[in-house]
């Protein structure tokens, strides 16, 4: 039988019964955040999940759009733990999250200008050497826009991933949450995604707050976001793909199901 490439993220309460159960899961994704200390016991269960699974490094400390310098501790304990896990992919956001060191823990868009563009990508390119690989960017939900951006955000991504040479993390709920948020076709997001850099997607649930949606990763991915998935497996291929489920996270068996119906749409719908 042929098999799908839909993985689940890696939760705390999941791991010991991942450890003794050992599920079949394509493979797992991790918020390197959560395992970047050396002497934690936290990133000596991770040691034990990667000679199970493969891994995805899913961060969201890097700050790439922020004009502070880069934290130096931050990607040596990094560089540190994708020498030590070997992942498949390394991602972060296109977004900012820290200014004069004061981290907001939101993920904030950036204006989309040709500017901004240069910026971001040569950010993108430093990260990328100070790692020694390839790292992926992923698109956010957003809430505002600011008024200096001269395209869409779809022209932006894609300028920002081509400028910088890196792979891409296509956010199919981000992009429907956004869509509503700011009134624009999903579609035309999708169609302009270049295919040759899109290295995984994710799925996750948003929350109607009536004024806008809300991106909460607390909840069933929904169907509309099922049918823009579906359009983005014909586009675009068999896509490694991830449930994201971070907040009231459910039985592992919920997850997994989740993870099973992406997997069927994937073998449905990929050329
Ligand atoms: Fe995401």
């Amino acid at each position: 039988m042929e098999e799908h490439s839909c993985g689940i993220g890696l939760r705390f309460e999941h791991i010991d019964r991942i450890l003794k159960e050992q599920p079949n899961i394509p493979w797992l994704e991790v918020l390197s955040d959560n395992y970047l200390n050396p002497d934690s016991v936290q990133q000596d269960y991770l040691l034990s999940i990667a000679e199970l699974y493969p891994l995805s490094l899913h961060g969201v400390g890097m700050s790439i759009g922020s004009v502070d310098p880069f934290n130096e501790d931050y990607f040596s304990l990094l560089k540190a733990l994708i020498d030590r896990v070997n992942p498949q992919r390394v991602s972060d956001h296109l977004c900012w999250t820290a200014v004069h060191g004061r981290v907001t823990h939101d993920l904030i868009p950036l204006p989309y200008t040709d500017e901004t563009i240069r910026y971001v990508a040569g950010r993108i390119r430093e990260a990328q050497e100070r790692l020694e690989r390839e790292i992926v960017i992923e698109n956010v939900s957003s809430y505002l826009q600011y008024k200096q951006s001269v395209m869409t955000e779809w022209e932006f991504f894609t300028a920002v991933v081509e400028e910088a040479d890196c792979g891409l993390l296509l956010d199919v709920n981000n992009i429907y949450v956004s869509a509503m948020n700011h009134n624009f076709d999903p579609l035309d997001y999708l169609h302009a995604i270049p295919t040759r850099r899109v290295r995984q997607i994710h799925l996750a649930g948003y929350e109607d707050r009536g004024t806008h949606l809300l991106d909460t990763h607390g909840n069933h991915v929904t169907e509309p976001v099922w049918d823009l998935y579906a359009q983005a497996v014909k586009q675009l291929g068999n896509i490694p793909t991830l449930i994201e489920w971070d907040n009231d996270v459910p039985e592992l068996e919920i997850l997994l199901a989740e993870a099973d119906k992406a997997g069927s749409i994937q073998l449905e719908h990929a050329a």
